[in-house]
């Protein structure tokens, strides 16, 4: 067992893993964090997905050691003070989902999507930015109309929300 810290949307946390543990398995196992989906064992499908220090992770392919003294946001921490982050909202009011399994994923990524990319994102742009999230239900067009509003709406929001 190895004594792993790190800050999970905004709290320290700190516990005795194996070392072989990953960090979706820390999440969780461990904190019981189950909004970060395991979808897949060949890290393909990006239902895993979470901010490692602000960047996107497919987080099936870190070692919760990895991320000893990071900063972890989950799919729970990005509403602030009961609102829904402004990408959350869009995949609300566009249909951005079905049965929801890709969703947290899909909406981490998206909101890195708007870090790296700015605002105006085109459609080919997102198509192809998405390239490491799998969805089974929607064919794609209602998260590509959810992720441009979600854009778009994210640029309107108050700065602390919008970072994350
Ligand atoms: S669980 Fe599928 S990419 Fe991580
Ligand atoms: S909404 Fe069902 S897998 Fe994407």
């Amino acid at each position: 067992m190895t004594t792993v810290s790190m800050t999970v949307n905004g709290q320290p946390v700190t516990a005795d893993i194996e070392p072989r543990t990953l960090l979706v398995t820390f999440l969780r196992e461990n904190l019981r964090l189950t909004g970060t989906h395991v979808g897949c064992d060949t890290s393909q499908c990006g239902a895993c997905v979470v901010h490692l220090d602000g960047e996107a992770v497919k987080s099936c392919t870190v070692l919760a050691v990895q991320a000893q003294g990071s900063s972890v946001t989950t799919i729970e921490g990005l509403a602030t003070d009961g609102e829904l982050h402004p990408m959350q909202a869009a995949f609300r009011e566009n249909h951005g989902l079905q049965c929801g399994f890709c969703t947290p994923g899909m909406i981490m990524s998206a909101v890195d999507i708007v870090r790296r990319k700015g605002k105006d994102l085109d459609e080919a742009t997102i198509r192809a930015e998405l390239e490491g999230n799998l969805c089974r239900c929607t064919g794609y067009h209602n998260i590509v109309k959810s992720i441009a509003a979600g854009a778009q709406a994210m640029a309107q929001a108050p700065l602390q929300q919008a970072a994350e």
